[in-house]
């Protein structure tokens, strides 16, 4: 059977335009993607492109965009513990500590108090912050910060995990952890999991397929389909071939690239020194 046929998520002609200052800003235009239950979806674009603002819809926290946004069949309505996401920033409460924290993504599963408590306990050893349950976000860094998110966006087991750049603030070394972690996760759960990454090696990693966006208004650019047994070997020649494949898609668009070096030389030197 064709897993798309009933998608667990399903993006039909999703359109989104902001009001701003001189008119409207088109952030989403024509925007299709179908994700089968249990599929990882990465979604790859250059800044500004709309990558924030799919899964925004997607979690229900905006409610006015064009086209249709269906789970199971049926129009999204608000936020729900189905969905969890973490933000591209940690949004964790300055006055709650960490495990305070996570536990607010229990809020609505109605778990009794000794369960709750484990499950929090479990969930801050996953992402190896055991000696820190009692801080405060302050007391944290970013890196730390940023897997309590994680944590608290995966407590109440979604089935449809969404995440904005979630590896985004960690060393390099931590950040392959969390990836291997998050694919051990899934490998149990089968979380439908829509992923957001500005880093093309990570999406190759974890994804089946990779969306690339096309920026102003976002567009679908191109899909590309990740077809490689897991453990993946980042430095197989398959995984090389992708790389390439998908930088091609993402730098052959000038509004990826950061400034010509030649701007940057025209510069009036005392607006670099300081
Ligand atoms: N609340 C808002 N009001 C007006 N414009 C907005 C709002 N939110 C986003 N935008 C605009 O929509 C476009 C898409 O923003 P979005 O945050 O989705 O980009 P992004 O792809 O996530 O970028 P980045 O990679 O930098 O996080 C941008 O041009 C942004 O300025
Ligand atoms: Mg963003």
């Amino acid at each position: 059977m064709n897993a798309l046929a009933h998608p667990r998520v399903s993006f039909n002609q999703v359109g989104k335009r902001f009001s701003v200052a001189d008119g409207e800003l088109e952030a989403i235009r024509d925007f299709n993607l179908q994700i089968a239950d249990g599929e990882f979806v990465a979604i790859v674009g250059a800044s500004g492109c709309g990558k924030s603002t799919l899964l925004r819809l997607l979690v229900g926290l905006d409610a006015e965009y064009q086209g249709q946004i269906l789970i199971d069949g049926q129009p999204v309505h608000g936020i729900g513990s189905e969905r969890g996401i973490v933000f591209q920033e940690h949004r964790l409460f300055p006055w709650l500590t960490v495990a305070e924290n996570i536990d607010l993504g229990l809020v609505n599963e109605g778990l009794e108090r000794t369960r709750r408590g484990r499950r929090v306990a479990d969930f801050i050893s996953l992402v190896g912050l055991e000696d820190f349950a009692q801080a405060y976000p302050h007391q944290l860094s970013g890196g730390m910060a940023q897997r309590v998110a994680i944590a608290r966006g995966l407590v109440a087991s979604p089935r449809i995990l969404l995440l904005d750049e979630p590896f985004g603030a960690l060393d390099a070394l931590t950040r392959q952890q969390m990836q291997d972690e998050l694919l051990a996760i899934r490998e149990r759960a089968r979380i439908t999991t829509l992923l957001v990454t500005h880093d093309v090696e990570e999406a190759i990693f974890l994804a089946d397929r990779v969306v690339v966006l096309e920026p102003r208004p976002g567009r679908i650019k191109r899909i590309v389909e990740v077809d490689l047994p897991h453990p993946r070997q980042r430095a197989s020649l398959a995984f090389h071939r992708l790389r390439e494949t998908l930088l091609h898609e993402l730098t052959h668009d000038e509004r990826y690239l950061p400034p010509a070096v030649e701007q940057i030389r025209d510069l009036p030197l005392t607006y670099l020194a300081c």
